[in-house]
């Protein structure tokens, strides 16, 4: 394409002798421009009339989206009592809160009824949401939040609501507790069975006893609080929460120190494979006898992969007698 160029414009008098040249914009420039300026009308034509998106659109899109990455939110969603809700939050009650609260919530020796009138943190659901997802540690009263996550939680927290309205609405079903199958009342177990005397089982009758008790002990709690609440089935632990019983004995130590640990309980900030932990176990002095904790530490001591030997009732008895 030939055009005439350098052709001057001629108006430097009055713009203090500066020469202007008319030059056309390059081609290229220019079919650039047309190009964007089609593309624009396309992208509006295509985002306002074809897709009928919009930026308050995208917007409600994205923050539907970080709700479902970020649970935390969950936090504002209210408590629903459909039937389905209640069945699993009854199913995170009985795995999780029972060994302290009883069957039903009507409480016990360690966890406080949650059925009567009384509450010491708020009968507000949303007040027993918060003291389930926080926990009140200092009193034994483990942090669930961190544990179960916000789901379970909620679940479990309007199964709990529900009982308490239940036992409202008919006020003697807290003066009498449910009389269910015996055989899931944890405490009906060990006192009836005849305790054999170990020193006259021969070594490794004494190991298969003390393993398979403290095993029930570790699952059940028997007449105490099952370890497996916290620390799990195979001693993992629940990272930051409850530490795991597997690979070391810090603090665990000999058999006279680690019966005191059960005894006595321990809370204040340890550490455990790096992570720190600063939760409360109770003592289980009350609920577990000399033979009981025997079992269910020397089964701690001598399971997946922990290899630290047995322990006596004795090593027990002279635990408690400190
Ligand atoms: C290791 C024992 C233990 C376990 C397991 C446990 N709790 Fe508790 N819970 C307690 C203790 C102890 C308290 C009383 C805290 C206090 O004195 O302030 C308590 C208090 C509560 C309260 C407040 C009661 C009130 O009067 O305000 C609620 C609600 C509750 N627990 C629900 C649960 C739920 C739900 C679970 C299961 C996810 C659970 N607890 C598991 C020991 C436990
Ligand atoms: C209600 C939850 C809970 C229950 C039930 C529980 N523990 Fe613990 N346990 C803890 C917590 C929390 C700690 C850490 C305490 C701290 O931070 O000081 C702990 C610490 C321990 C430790 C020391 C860990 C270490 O690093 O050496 C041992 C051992 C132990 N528990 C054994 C048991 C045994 C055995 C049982 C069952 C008889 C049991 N626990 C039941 C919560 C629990």
């Amino acid at each position: 394409m030939s055009r005439i160029t350098d052709e001057i414009m001629g108006h430097a008098d009055d713009n203090d002798g500066i020469e202007e040249y008319d030059n056309p914009l390059p081609d290229w420039w220019v079919g650039l421009f047309v190009v964007t300026v089609l593309w624009g009308i396309g992208y509006a034509l295509n985002f306002h009339v074809v897709a009928q998106d919009s930026q308050l659109k995208r917007y409600d899109v994205q923050m539907a989206a970080a709700e479902q990455r970020w649970p935390e939110s969950d936090v504002a969603v209210a408590l629903a009592f459909d039937e389905a809700t209640l069945a699993e939050g009854k199913e995170v009650f009985v795995q999780t809160c029972q060994a302290c609260h009883m069957e039903e919530g009507v409480g016990g020796p360690i966890g406080p009824s949650l059925v009567d009138a009384e509450w010491l943190h708020g009968s507000d659901p949303e007040q027993i949401r918060a003291t389930i997802t926080d926990g009140v540690t200092e009193k034994g009263m483990p942090a669930w939040g961190q544990i179960l996550g916000p789901e379970k939680v909620r679940k479990v927290a309007a199964y709990v609501v529900e009982l308490g309205r239940n036992a409202s609405a008919q006020p003697t079903a807290a003066a009498d507790p449910p009389s269910e199958a015996p055989a899931e009342e944890p405490a009906a177990e060990a006192p009836d069975e005849p305790e054999p005397d170990l020193s006259t089982l021969s070594e490794d009758e004494r190991r298969a006893y003390l393993m398979e008790r403290g095993k029930r002990i570790y699952e059940t709690g028997e007449t105490g609080l099952a370890c497996t609440t916290c620390h799990q089935a195979t001693g993992q632990g629940v990272a930051g929460a409850f530490p795991p019983l597997v690979g070391q004995k810090t603090h665990m130590g000999d058999c006279v120190n680690h019966a005191t640990l059960i005894l006595d309980g321990l809370s204040g900030e340890i550490e455990v494979d790096g992570v720190t932990y600063n939760g409360v176990m109770m003592g289980q002095r009350d609920q577990l006898n000399d033979l009981q904790i025997a079992a269910v530490i020397s089964y701690v001591r001598n399971s997946w992969g922990n290899d630290y030997g047995l322990c006596s009732p004795e090593d027990v008895a002279t635990a408690r007698a400190r």
